[in-house]
């Protein structure tokens, strides 16, 4: 059994781990705005939920650092192309590869980040064919949770079983996929790995409507992405929904037309629709709703071997709900 290595540590062996990866590679045009991406910081959410998981079966970081780093890099090539659909000016505190450089190139570094992430995983010390049983189907759900997402901005009516469907597959599939491959390392079970598969729905869960009321409320020096970018694009999140279902009358009326028929909230609405969320409880009702899926994911990670890591595990999924960013 190795010695525990903590979460401080993870992110600063990954944050290390990725500068290394395309470091004086050539030609600047494709390689210039991956350094940016892998450079850029970020929670490093995935990777250190991969090690968590796979040190809690004892094995050591070192071991499972490709599969971590391949959770890691597959999740910046989404974001690098998310940002993109969702025309997104600004990440983590700077502007956007496709707004810094141009769309051809964002699409580009994020099709290299994606290879790069297949090879990664097939690096790995763990059963290849068992990694990719986890990464072919997680392809496919995120890639059909960001299909819905885009179609849901042009829908007039959404339910919130069709959202929590969405969610799903744009955030919940990587994340248990990460829980998964930690899983696969440790050596789990077949049935322990859909376990976790599904503690890591119920982190996504928590994760996404966490980031949907965020995006409506945070701090934009925190949050280091455009505060009310959902609003202005008319996305269906937790929180507009939410406001949706529960006003009533003239609130109603003007929720709907101003978020979802005019292509999206005008900047110079965005105070009102906050205030009126705020009056409506969402706010209230999305913190419940974080909570009761971190529950949910906390009572799921029983079934990991008791001892620091698992510990380090339910510690994060509670500093994640307190999270500004
Ligand atoms: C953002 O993910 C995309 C979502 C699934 C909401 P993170 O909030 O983990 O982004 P970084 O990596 O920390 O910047
Ligand atoms: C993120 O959803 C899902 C993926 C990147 C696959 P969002 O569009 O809400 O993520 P942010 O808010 O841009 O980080
Ligand atoms: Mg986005
Ligand atoms: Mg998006
Ligand atoms: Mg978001």
């Amino acid at each position: 059994m190795s010695d525990f290595v903590p979460v401080d540590t993870l992110r600063r062996r990954c944050d290390a781990a990725l500068s290394t990866l395309v470091a004086g590679r050539k030609p600047d045009v494709l390689y210039a705005p991956i350094r940016y991406v892998l450079n850029g910081g970020g929670k490093r959410v995935r990777p250190v939920l991969v090690q968590l998981t796979a040190q809690t079966y004892g094995v050591a970081p070192n071991v499972s650092e490709p599969v971590a780093l391949a959770a890691e890099v597959f999740h910046n090539f989404t974001l690098v192309h998310d940002d993109i659909m969702d025309a997104a000016p600004e990440r983590r505190g700077r502007p956007t590869v496709h707004t810094k450089w141009d769309e051809s190139t964002a699409i580009l570094a994020g099709d290299w980040l994606m290879g790069c992430a297949t090879r990664l995983l097939c690096d790995a010390e763990a059963p290849t064919e068992d990694l990719l049983d986890v990464y072919h189907p997680m392809v496919n759900a995120l890639c059909e949770g960001q299909a819905l997402d885009t179609d849901f901005e042009t829908r007039a009516e959404v339910s919130v079983d069709a959202y929590m469907r969405m969610i799903d597959g744009k955030t919940g599939a990587l994340l248990a996929a990460c829980m998964a491959w930690g899983g696969v390392i440790g050596g789990a079970s077949p049935e322990t790995r859909e376990q976790l598969h599904d503690a890591g729905m119920a982190i996504g869960r928590a994760f996404q409507i966490q980031d949907d009321l965020l995006d409506v409320i945070a701090d934009h020096d925190d949050w280091g992405k455009a505060v009310g970018g959902d609003l202005q694009a008319g996305k269906k999140t937790f929180v507009t929904l939410m406001a949706l279902e529960r006003a009533s009358g003239a609130t109603h009326r003007m929720l709907k037309r101003t978020l979802f028929e005019e292509g999206g909230c005008p900047p110079d609405q965005i105070e009102a629709v906050q205030k009126t969320m705020q009056d409506l409880g969402v706010f209230e009702a999305a913190r419940g709703a974080v909570a009761r899926y971190t529950e949910a994911a906390h009572g799921a990670l029983d079934i990991l071997p008791e001892g620091p890591a698992r510990m380090a595990l339910l510690d994060l999924l509670n500093q994640l709900q307190e999270r500004a960013y």
